[in-house]
């Protein structure tokens, strides 16, 4: 293994951060909980086993369709660009694209510090010819790329159907800051998941083995160690629904019985049923997310579509130079 050294930045959310999200998200009639801190160490690792769950359709289909589809993405993308990939967890999917892309760098920028890190070394371990900037962030508030990334045709690569767990509004404000970050010319291959069935939809974000519910849970065990919380995990249950007006699965975190929290100092009320809602991931045809996209300024380019139409990866690109 080689020891190439990676070039790391460091933006990641503080203590504070989550206090004052916790308390905003629990001061509203139907309390909440921001998704982004799903992602601690333990989070993290569940994420990592969601994806390979025999329920959980997207991780699957998507990196066959990256595998079968690489050279035809290469083709129609081209290559030698600066990669980004806002989110990039394992790295996993960008793998897959690097021979065929062949990009002059690649930028992963992740919220889990320990795991960009470590993914990010591999990744530079595995590709000597790869220059890695790791910019750790919480890409929904900051886009910016490392100061010392080098120039180039900008490939922002966005994976694992993310813009679903974006409010539609949110989501096109998001594709705008990706827009504006590979600028003029630049182009974004984004996984987006399609409408389907209920059920199957339901069972992806409800596994028999109960990782995901293990997963949503985490948000309580990271409240209680990080904000001295006093949650009783026994009093709680995952809960996943295909909200099918809205187009979206919405995760919540169900109270069990009538009960009260402490944390910072307040104590929260929670009545038998209640819920914290802790995330949200919205479906979208091929149609509607092409519409969102140019309420961005993206224009559509090319997408792929796997045969049993589980999942669609669009490539898209802003408008030229002028
Ligand atoms: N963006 C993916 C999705 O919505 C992955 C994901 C995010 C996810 N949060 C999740 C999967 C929570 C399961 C549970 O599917």
């Amino acid at each position: 293994m080689s020891n190439t050294p990676v070039s790391f930045h460091d933006l990641h959310l503080t203590v504070d951060d989550l206090a004052a999200d916790v308390l905003t998200g629990f001061s509203r009639s139907q309390k909440s909980i921001p998704p982004k801190y799903f992602y601690d160490a333990e989070g993290s690792r569940l994420f990592d086993a969601i994806t390979e769950l025999p329920e959980y359709y997207p991780t699957r289909t998507e990196t066959a369709m990256l595998r079968e589809f690489a050279d035809d993405i290469a083709h129609k993308a081209g290559t030698g660009h600066l990669l980004v990939e806002p989110g990039s967890g394992s790295c996993a999917k960008a793998r897959i694209l690097f021979e065929g892309l062949q990009p002059c760098a690649y930028v992963p920028m992740d919220i889990s510090r320990d795991h960009l890190q470590v993914a990010a070394q591999q990744v530079a371990a595995e590709y000597p010819w790869l220059e890695v900037h790791a910019a750790c962030t919480d890409f929904t508030r900051l886009m910016t790329l490392p100061p010392d990334s080098p120039e180039g045709r900008r490939l922002a690569f966005f994976p694992g159907s993310s813009i679903g767990n974006f409010d539609p509004e949110a989501a096109v404000g998001f594709l705008r800051m990706i827009a504006e970050m590979v600028g003029p010319g630049g182009q974004l291959l984004i996984g987006v998941d399609l409408k389907k069935d209920k059920a199957i939809l339901e069972a992806a974000y409800d596994d028999a083995q109960g990782i995901t519910a293990a997963f949503n849970l985490n948000l309580l065990k990271r409240i209680n160690r990080e904000l001295g919380a006093d949650f009783d995990l026994t009093q709680w249950r995952h809960e996943a629904l295909y909200n099918e007006d809205k187009g979206r699965i919405e995760m919540h975190l169900v109270s069990r019985a009538t009960q009260q929290v402490h944390l910072l100092e307040q104590t929260f009320y929670f009545s038998e049923g209640e819920t914290i809602h802790t995330e949200n991931s919205y479906k979208y045809s091929v149609e509607e997310f092409r519409e969102l996209a140019a309420r961005a300024g993206f224009t559509a380019d090319t997408v792929w579509v796997d045969a049993d139409r589980l999942f669609s990866i669009h490539l898209l690109q802003t408008g030229a130079h002028e």
